[in-house]
């Protein structure tokens, strides 16, 4: 396996690449005051809402969100990992793409801090299959499943071994006890500093998220016993409700994708795609979430949902019918598929084939026609009542249904159905509207939204004028301040003393995969009111001031509480002491 990319390489890159003219030449920009647009390549849209910066060397979308850097804009629009990508500018500069030290997976030469959490689960990726080569048992079960070698080799299934301390045992010379940790595939006995790994005796699936990296296991049990399947925890690189498993192999295999089909578990991705149907994903153990659903849309224009024909597949449903409802327009379809009782798509496919399957998933109802259809199961409409109840659950539903042809239709509908007319429903949802919460999927559509804290607004301002890091003497000084997201702060101060001329986009680059990768996308997206340096000076002024003044009311109060409840060392006092006089 070649070795990681030096980082000062990755900086290297992005100075020589103008993230306008690498997009312009694939999707034509049209320039827009300080800034390029373009309709959005990432989701079907008629008035441009895609944004590129030539200062952030940063593009977003204010319609689907999709954002990144010129890299990803590269990995989103070409289909490629992070890797692919880095390569294919490199040869188009003619540059060589550096690597640090080979690592094998014995001998390890490479310091610790440098070698991230990606490359660790990339690495027991392939130790775990690796183990299954050389574990025959683990082999005869997937026979036994039906799995044939290319499917095994496509989506990279691998075999825990029963060891207790095997993954300390092959990685500690190159990763920390910590990092293990990190990734989820160890698991802390409580109260000690002893360590265990997660998965043994367990056929591993690794999760990739939608670019590649491999950011979680799933493990099955090799025949009968509990539990069925165990799977990494949440950690700072897997967020369950927002991946989806299968998303990365099926943008992979096929170019342009058509539609999704959601699925429960792993083995139904694998056995569908073994059957060539190459477009199934899964969920992770959890309901479907609204960020599934967008995540999807971003990708394909239709979503079918297929689940098991029993009590639970129902129910799950409902509640992914409830999800969607928020997401979808006029443009997008979202379709069920009901298995027959007993079966799942890993049984279904084997028993009739990729034409019956597709027969199957072509026969698959609206979500309109889902809806509609329980809701007329549920309530008795031959009276007054009935009705009532069901137009009553009906508005409640069409207010989260985003005003549009479809939302028109279905009121037409209902109005046929209920002789009451489509006007006076609309109205009755307008009164039921002020009722509802507002659900989740609203609420993480406006994802940009953050609260400006003093430290964030620092760091949006310095996002924007770099050269803001000069106003402050010693950042290092601020560290011991008691406020949350300071460091980060800290931080980036002293990169951009470092690299004045870094712009946002290869920051992001940096952070890329860490807990602030989030945060910072958001902030970069912001925009300062005026452009003019001194006023922006000005206000990081005044932010500094006003973090300064935040800290000293945080120190105060948390020195004269302790105070009250268990007195003061001398040392304390003083501080207390010059805390007070500066407040005044
Ligand atoms: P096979 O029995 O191997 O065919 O798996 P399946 O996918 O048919 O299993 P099932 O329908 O029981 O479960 C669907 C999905 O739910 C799995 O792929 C897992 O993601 C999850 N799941 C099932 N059992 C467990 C369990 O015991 N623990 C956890 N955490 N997740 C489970
Ligand atoms: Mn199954």
């Amino acid at each position: 396996m070649a070795g990681h990319i030096p980082r000062a390489f990755i900086d290297e890159l992005l100075t020589r690449l103008d993230i306008v003219e690498v997009i312009h030449a694939r999707v034509p920009l049209k320039k827009a005051g300080r800034e390029y647009k373009a309709c959005c390549p990432f989701h079907t849209e008629k008035t441009p809402s895609f944004t590129v910066s030539r200062s952030k060397q940063f593009y977003y979308c204010f319609g689907c969100g999709e954002n990144g850097s010129v890299l990803s804009f590269l990995m989103e629009y070409e289909n490629l990992d992070f890797v692919e990508v880095v390569e294919s500018f490199a040869s188009d500069l003619g540059l060589e793409v550096p690597r640090e030290s080979q690592n094998h997976l014995n001998k390890s030469a490479q310091k610790k801090p440098h070698r991230d959490l990606y490359t660790l689960m990339e690495e027991v990726t392939e130790f775990y299959q690796l183990q299954l080569k050389s574990q025959p048992q683990a082999m005869e079960y997937l026979q036994q499943r039906n799995l044939d070698s290319s499917v095994i080799e496509q989506f990279q299934l691998g075999y825990a071994p029963e060891q207790w301390n095997r993954l300390e045992a092959q990685f500690s010379t190159a990763y920390s006890q910590a990092q293990l940790l990190e990734t989820g595939l160890l698991i802390q006995k409580e109260d000690t500093n002893n360590c265990y790994d997660r998965f043994r005796e367990r056929i591993t699936f690794p999760i990739r998220d939608k670019r590649g990296r491999v950011i979680g296991f799933g493990g099955r049990i090799m025949g009968n016993g509990q539990p069925k399947y165990l799977n990494s925890p949440e950690t700072s690189l897997f967020n369950k409700g927002a991946e989806l498993y299968g998303l990365y192999e099926a943008r992979k295999s096929t170019r342009k994708l058509q539609r999704l089909l959601v699925v429960e578990g792993y083995m139904d991705v694998i056995a569908l795609a073994q059957y060539k149907i190459s477009y199934a994903v899964a969920t992770l153990g959890t309901a479907t979430t609204s960020t599934h659903i967008q995540q999807m849309f971003r990708t394909v224009s239709e979503i079918i949902f297929c689940f098991d024909g029993d009590r639970a597949g129902r129910e799950a449903a409902w509640r992914a019918m409830e999800n969607a409802l928020a997401l979808l327009s006029d443009d997008k379809e979202i379709r069920f598929l009901f298995l027959p009782t007993g079966e799942d798509p890993d049984t279904q496919i084997r028993k009739i084939k990729k034409e019956g399957f597709e027969q199957l998933i072509d026969s698959a109802v609206t979500l309109t026609d889902y809806m509609l259809d329980i809701l007329q199961k549920k309530y008795n409409i031959s009276t007054r009542e009935g009705k009532a109840h069901l137009l009553n659950e009906s508005a409640q539903l069409l207010a989260k249904l985003p005003t549009g042809l479809l939302k028109v239709q279905l009121l037409n509908t209902l109005e046929k159905l209920t002789n009451v007319s489509a006007d006076i429903i609309e109205k009755h949802r307008t009164y039921t509207d002020r009722r509802i919460e507002p659900t989740h999927a609203t609420r993480s559509l406006s994802e940009g939204e953050v609260r400006l804290t003093p430290v964030r607004y620092a760091v949006a301002l310095l996002l924007n004028e770099p050269n803001l890091a000069e106003e402050v003497e010693n950042p290092e000084k601020m560290v011991l301040y008691p406020i949350k997201g300071i460091n980060f702060l800290v931080k980036l101060l002293e990169i951009f003393e470092d690299s004045p001329n870094l712009t946002a986009a290869s920051l992001i680059e940096r952070f890329r995969g860490s807990k602030y990768e989030a945060l910072l996308i958001i902030l970069t997206k912001w925009h300062p009111r005026h452009s003019d340096i001194q006023i922006l000076r000005q206000e990081f002024q005044d932010c500094l001031r006003h973090i300064r003044k935040m800290a000293h009311e945080n120190q105060l109060e948390s020195l004269l509480h302790k105070e009250r409840v268990q007195g003061l060392s001398p040392q304390e006092k003083n501080d207390l002491k010059i805390l007070l006089s500066e407040m005044h």
